[in-house]
């Protein structure tokens, strides 16, 4: 079965897609994986990121999560790169919430579609920067989480807000609780702040922050201008070696250890405890230091 990894962080602009276009690549082209994106972003910026205009298609995300009767394989592009696949999204998708309002089964509709769409090691899928139907069915449909979190003061805001939705979600056999994987420093420019931020992180994920943080750097944005994957823009630079790192560190986890039925939703709940008052303790540090 796939490892289904939701890319999330309720905080705009912490590089979620620029991740899940690389790991994606990554994994199908270096370590030989097939692996599907999934873009469940209205500003369709996956698609754009590797060089799709996606204003205009209608076989999106949106259509595959409404039309149940349809194969969901039809939805599925395949990209330049050997053994990824994805699934484009446009504005429209922001309509999902209302479309589906009625279903009380709205939450579990990605999840279905990820039933029928066998074949795949790895399912990424590209979250918005807001928490509601979409997100949801992003937490319903993942066994794993990944968290970019930029290198600055309000990235906590984004991860204990993240933290609050897992503990939140309904503690039931139906909605186990995707396992906190990896949290990934972004935008990164070494400042006595960003040093701060990423020691507050792993003060409260030990183990689970990604050493090498993404560096600010010019070329991504160059990259993604261009449509382009950043091996393909600027294969020597210190951006390609650490995206090339982190891609290996995600397959070498390897999947999610299984937890009971029942217990997940609890045990993120224990997990994630500390950061809400770390948070607050955070605000308070960098006041005094200024
Ligand atoms: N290492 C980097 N250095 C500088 N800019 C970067 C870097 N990585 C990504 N970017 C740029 O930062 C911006 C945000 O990245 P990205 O779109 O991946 O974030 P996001 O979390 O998906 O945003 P959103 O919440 O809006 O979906 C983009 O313009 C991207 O090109
Ligand atoms: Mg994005």
């Amino acid at each position: 079965m796939a490892r289904r990894i939701g890319i999330v962080n309720e905080k705009g602009g912490s590089c979620k897609t620029t991740l899940t276009v690389h790991l994606g690549a990554h994994l199908a082209t270096r370590r030989s994986a097939r692996v599907l994106l999934i873009d469940l972003d209205p500003q369709g910026h996956l698609g754009k990121t590797l060089g799709y205009d996606v204003s205009a298609y209608t076989r999106t995300t949106l259509e595959m999560l409404l039309d149940e009767e349809r194969n969901p394989g039809l939805f599925v592009r395949r990209t330049r790169f050997e053994g990824l696949d994805v699934i484009l999204s446009n504005k429209s998708i922001a309509l999902f919430p209302t479309v589906a309002a009625a279903d009380p089964e709205r939450h579990f509709r990605l999840r279905r579609c990820l039933d029928r769409l066998p074949g795949y090691d790895f399912v990424l899928m590209d979250a918005p920067a807001n928490f509601g139907t979409t997100m949801l069915n992003i937490l319903a449909a993942a066994q794993e989480l990944i968290v970019p979190v930029n290198a600055s003061f309000l990235a906590l805001d984004g991860c204990a807000e993240l933290v609050k939705t897992l503990s939140g979600l309904p503690a039931s056999p139906g909605f186990p609780a995707p396992a906190l994987r990896l949290i990934v420093p972004t935008l990164y420019r070494p400042t006595r702040l960003a040093d701060a931020v990423v020691e507050r992180l792993n003060a409260h994920f030990p183990g689970r922050v990604h050493e090498e943080p993404l560096r600010y750097d010019v070329k991504m944005e160059e990259a993604q201008s261009h449509g382009k994957t950043i091996w393909e823009y600027a294969a020597p630079s210190r951006s390609a070696r650490m995206l090339a790192a982190l891609g290996d560190r995600v397959f070498a986890l390897g999947p999610a250890m299984e937890q009971p039925a029942g217990a997940t939703a609890q045990g993120s709940r224990v997990a994630a405890a500390p950061v809400a008052p770390a948070h607050r303790a955070s605000r308070l540090g960098f006041g005094r230091e200024g």
